[in-house]
């Protein structure tokens, strides 16, 4: 392989990380805004009695409690929050 090519490779592997950490920093400062925290610490999406088993649930969950509060995010905000919550504290795999 040239060496234009492993420019190409290392280049996309870093802009996909540098997106992929910009939308988990998104959620957690949306997160930390909508003060979800008034009901919520961070032992609820660790502990063994969590309710969320997978990572559809843990959407479905954030868009209820979006709903309740009123926070008004887009889809894309719920996404960011779920990939903060998903990547701090519950780690599913999102593939599925
Ligand atoms: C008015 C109180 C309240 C606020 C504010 C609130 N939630 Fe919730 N949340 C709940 C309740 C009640 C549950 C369900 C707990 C249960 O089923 O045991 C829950 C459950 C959850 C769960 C699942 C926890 C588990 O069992 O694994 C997540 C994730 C969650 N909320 C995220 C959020 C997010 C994100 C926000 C901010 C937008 C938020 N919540 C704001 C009341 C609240």
């Amino acid at each position: 392989m040239n060496n234009r090519n492993y420019f190409i490779i290392i280049g996309f592997f870093l802009l996909n990380s540098s997106l992929f950490s910009k939308s988990i920093e998104n959620g957690k400062k949306l997160y930390n805004e909508a003060e979800c925290q008034k009901c919520h610490t961070s032992d609820d999406y660790t502990s063994k009695e969590r309710k969320v088993k997978d990572f559809q649930k843990l959407q479905w969950r954030v868009k209820r409690c979006d709903f309740t509060m009123d926070a008004g995010w887009f889809d894309e905000d719920i996404e960011d929050v779920v990939h903060y919550l998903n990547s701090s504290f519950y780690k599913f795999d999102t593939n599925k």
